[in-house]
């Protein structure tokens, strides 16, 4: 599978491709997805997501002076930025395997070293002082082989902080799948994979422990008030659906439709409260651990 093409309007910062063949990186470093991520759409609900990310990098220990710092699945860049900002004298690199996001996250931090690539093969060139990984992995596979992985990338007491959405098992989730499954676009969304269920936080505690101490995991149920016409369905365009709509992406009418079958079965799903909010409750799950 190939990467998003990248775009020749950067600005900023460099983005180097793996293509290019980045230090560190081999030449079958590529991102895992055809997925086409569009960060107007994913930061419509910035301030609802960026919280979890704020809570994680609120648990960071205060006494880490971290030189090398990676913000793997970066997005559109604004937590290595503000890791950056907290830290001047390290270098920062952010990761993603979207182009698109990319291109959004160059023109705005251009102290960054910008990184296209697949962190399911990641590998740093050397090993890091933090890793941070916000709403990211639950995209890549196999954590019981990619979590102690990172956790070896890691210097002897660096950090690994990462947030995952628990939302596989979510009520939107299932109506997304149920409705994917049914209809004139079921097969065309035949195999289409969005975001993986976790494992258990007692998992991720024996994965942890083989290598780090320190370790501390919790969860955290967020009720999102969201405003506007379909904002579940909104949401989901940001995120779970994103492989979806890149399936459908040839044919305008058919994506039409299957998002309004499932903008149909969100909203009796999700009712707005009588001042007009909807309510979306967000379970996510938290991980930060030192290396031994
Ligand atoms: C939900 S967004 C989170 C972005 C950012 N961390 C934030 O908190 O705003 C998930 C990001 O992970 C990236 N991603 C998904 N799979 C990836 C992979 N295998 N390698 C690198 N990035 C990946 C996507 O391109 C997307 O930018």
């Amino acid at each position: 599978m190939e990467p998003e093409v990248l775009s020749s309007s950067l600005r900023g910062g460099t983005i180097l491709t793996v293509a290019k063949g980045v230090s560190g990186m081999t030449d079958t470093s590529r991102p895992q997805s055809r997925t086409r991520w569009d960060p107007s759409q994913y930061q419509r609900f910035e301030a609802e997501r960026d919280r979890a990310a704020q809570d994680l990098l609120a648990r960071l220990p205060a006494d880490m002076n971290p030189r090398e710092i990676w913000d793997l699945g970066c997005g559109a860049g604004q937590h290595a930025i503000q890791l950056k900002r907290s830290h001047p004298e390290a270098a920062v690199h952010g990761l993603d395997s979207s182009a698109a996001m990319l291109d959004r996250a160059s023109a705005a931090g251009p102290d960054v070293d910008w990184r296209l690539g697949d962190l399911a093969q990641w590998r740093p060139e050397v090993p890091a002082d933090l890793i941070f990984a916000n709403a990211s992995l639950q995209w890549v596979p196999e954590h019981a082989a990619l979590v102690p992985r990172l956790a070896q990338s890691l210097a002897p007491g660096g950090v690994i902080a990462v947030q995952m959405p628990m939302a596989h098992e979510s009520l939107q989730h299932t109506l997304m799948r149920d409705v994917g499954g049914q209809g004139p676009w079921a097969d065309c969304l035949t195999g289409v994979g969005t975001i993986r269920p976790l494992l258990s936080p007692e998992a991720y505690y024996d994965l942890l422990a083989r290598d780090c101490a320190d370790i501390d995991i919790w969860s955290t149920r967020y009720l999102h008030v969201l405003r506007g016409p379909d904002p579940v369905l909104e949401w989901m365009k940001g995120t779970a659906l994103r492989p979806y709509l890149s399936a459908l992406q040839d044919d305008a009418a058919t994506s039409a439709a299957f998002l309004s079958a499932l903008g149909a079965r969100l909203a009796e799903a999700f009712p707005a409260c009588p001042d007009g909010a909807t309510l979306l409750p967000f379970p996510r799950l938290f991980l930060v651990a030192r290396r031994r």
